[in-house]
């Protein structure tokens, strides 16, 4: 990847390559999550306040990635920070069963249904494994299928075909075994998933969707696609599982199911859900659920061991989920509205702003989330990650790098951005302007890095 032309990003961040030489001596490639090193070394953070991050050079960003697409109402929103400071001085984990935890449970019982029972958990990575393995116990079958690019977390099961090039390992240290009992469809490709599963049927444990693809590329799932493959399991005896980590609670108050006629066995719920602090969510049918009912199911060969782990339910999380939810709810027509018009404008203005200047590109996304792609060749559309894959990442990250370094807008480079409350239409101006700039000064010319 070019890193020509950076002089104002070094210039402008001494610092965070200081700190970026430090962390390299204690984590692999100076991160913790591999997604948040780009080159030529990431800016360090030292605070956040409602849409801006600042850095230890005290460069401020207006931020669209928002913590992972978790900070729906922006960083620290003031309403929650009194209430936590309190939580701090009464316990930050009790390690114990707690009223809290049932108070944000039968908050999202009620509004996302169908959700008979849950575990809470403290990632999304967690929760889509403990989905996985209630779907090989309740059907007493091996084979789990996800979709191509899709993005469920770090678990072992579900790292497969998450990268391009999908057909190979993801890295070494999985063992290649693994993929025997790990199957992946074509995304919004109805009648090629059928194809692979009607192979796979008799064996077939569950199938776990996100209907909107994330990390694969802001692509919505097509309607006659994910009823599609609802109509297949249902009528195959397959656990049904969407994954809603990023659209729960993320385009209405609610889920993408409730919205879109889905009705899965189990969802798995995160990020915003749990106020800014770690939390997944596993939940769904009880006739599932109850197997891994520590009272009910006594014997250990009759029982589906779910976590869990020592910070499940901690007061700090369930507290912060639970204030979000409260405002959420209290004030929907207004959060959502906003966010999702604003997101609507960002993807057309884009879009146009692109077209005009001859740029062929496709803004994806769907209510506050939104990705630009920068096609190629012949493509027209982006509707599946092979798709987002193969468009020109070097010309996305070149807009997404600059757009750090002469603008203070940050988007985790070549990643889809996420709208929060505490932004406005002067942040779309904001953008769109530096978009123009940009194309201005021709850094989308080939050769122009
Ligand atoms: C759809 C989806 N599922 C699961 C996960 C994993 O969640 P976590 O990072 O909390 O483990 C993510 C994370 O981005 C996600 O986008």
């Amino acid at each position: 990847m070019s890193i020509n032309n950076e002089s104002s990003y070094l210039r402008n961040t001494q610092n965070s390559q200081r700190w970026y030489s430090r962390a390299c001596r204690v984590f692999p490639g100076g991160v913790s999550h591999n997604i948040r090193f780009f080159e030529p070394y990431p800016f360090f953070v030292e605070k956040a306040h409602t849409k801006y991050l600042y850095d230890v050079d005290s460069n401020a960003y207006t931020d669209y990635w928002m913590g992972h697409w978790a900070l729906i109402l922006g960083h620290s929103p003031k309403h929650i920070q009194n209430r936590l400071i309190r939580q701090m001085q009464e316990g930050t984990l009790f390690g114990t069963a707690n009223n809290a935890s049932v108070i944000l449970a039968e908050q999202i019982q009620k509004a996302a249904s169908p959700v008979d029972l849950m575990r809470f958990c403290s990632t999304g990575s967690e929760a889509t494994m403990y989905a996985t393995r209630l779907a090989r116990a309740f059907t007493k079958k091996r084979i789990i299928v996800k979709s191509v690019g899709g993005w469920h977390g770090f678990n072992t099961n579900l790292m497969h075909a998450v990268n391009y090039p999908f057909e190979t390992t993801e890295g070494i240290g999985i063992d290649e075994g693994q993929g025997e009992f790990v199957k992946s469809i074509p995304f919004n490709d109805l009648e090629g998933s059928i194809h692979i599963l009607d192979g796979i049927k008799e064996d077939l444990s569950c199938i776990i969707i996100e209907p909107v693809l994330g990390a694969g590329g802001a692509i919505p799932g097509k309607k006659d696609f994910l009823i599609g493959l609802q109509e297949y399991v249902k009528k195959n005896n397959i656990v049904w599982i969407i994954d809603e980590i990023v659209t729960g609670f993320r385009l209405h108050y609610g889920t993408f199911c409730a919205l879109n006629n889905l009705q899965p066995d189990l969802i798995t719920l995160g990020k915003i859900v749990g106020g800014g602090f770690p939390i997944g969510v596993v939940g769904g049918s009880k006739e599932i659920m109850k197997l891994a009912d520590p009272v009910l199911k006594k014997d250990k060969r009759e029982r589906c061991f779910i976590g869990g782990g020592t910070f499940s339910s901690n007061p700090i999380s369930m507290k912060a989920g639970m204030l979000t939810m409260q405002f959420l709810e209290k004030n929907k027509e207004k959060v959502y509205r906003r966010i999702n018009s604003l997101g609507n404008e960002y993807r057309q203005k884009l879009s146009r702003l692109f077209t005009d200047s001859k740029i062929p590109v496709d803004v994806t996304g769907m209510g506050s989330l939104f990705q630009v792609h920068f096609l190629k060749g012949s493509m027209n559309e982006i509707t599946n990650a092979v798709d987002a894959s193969t468009a020109d990442q070097e010309r996305l990250f070149n807009y997404h790098r600059r757009l750090i370094s002469d603008h203070g807008i940050f988007n985790l480079p070549r990643k889809m951005a996420a709208i929060s409350y505490a932004h406005n239409k002067s942040d779309l101006n904001k953008l769109v302007s530096a978009t123009e700039d940009l194309i201005n000064r021709s850094i989308f010319d080939t050769n122009v890095a």
